[in-house]
């Protein structure tokens, strides 16, 4: 793929938008996965969550098609590796689901902490470059924030678990939304800190 900044030394923002896209629709996939595991061991381990892990999974599913309604009149596709995202969440949903009821919330503690972040940089860079996306972002993190507060106050208790998963789930998802982002994200990170700075 070539590099949008060769040839200006500046991203197109019309590349970026298409990869901010591209990247939340894969990533609201992988949620999607995460929730589906989940749900598939909560339903024989854990039923009393179930019914709070199917709403989030359904507002997942929502943000999921919006972004898809939003790529054709920017030019966005998605993102070719759905397979890799779809197999990242289906496992880490798993694997936290049988680590019991306490690791599913710090899972999602850490995945939407990590999305918060990306979330307010895209909202940053989209302000005036694209008001339409920028409202849509807008509005779904307000749900993903009910996510994370949920998250937060259902765990029981913040041990060594709580200290040593939540980094690694958070660099993991950082290293996924840096991978299909082509590396945008941090550039972003970089751009937001430049207007900040004046
Ligand atoms: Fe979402
Ligand atoms: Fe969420």
């Amino acid at each position: 793929m070539s590099n949008p900044s060769s040839r200006s030394g500046r991203r197109d923002p019309d590349v970026t938008i298409r990869r901010i896209l591209k990247v939340n629709h894969a990533g609201e996939f992988g949620a999607i996965r995460i929730y589906g595991a989940q749900i598939l061991v909560a339903r024989r381990l854990f039923p009393d969550i179930v019914p709070t892990l199917e709403e989030m999974r359904k507002d997942e599913i929502d943000h999921c098609r919006l972004f898809r309604e939003a790529m054709p009149a920017r030019g966005a596709k998605p993102c070719r590796v759905m397979s890799f995202w779809s197999l990242g969440g289906s496992v880490l949903g798993l694997m936290t689901a049988l680590s019991g009821r306490n690791m599913i919330w710090i899972c999602t503690e850490a995945v939407e902490s990590t999305v918060q972040r990306h979330l307010e940089d895209q909202l940053a860079f989209l302000q005036k470059r694209d008001p339409e996306l920028h409202a849509l972002i807008g509005s779904i993190q307000e749900q993903e924030l009910a996510h994370l507060r949920k998250a937060e106050n259902s765990q029981t208790r913040r041990g060594l678990s709580h200290a040593l998963f939540l980094p690694v789930v958070g660099v993991l998802t950082d290293v996924m939304i840096w991978l299909s982002a082509w590396g945008d994200s941090s550039w972003m990170r970089a751009e937001m800190a430049r207007v900040r700075r004046g």
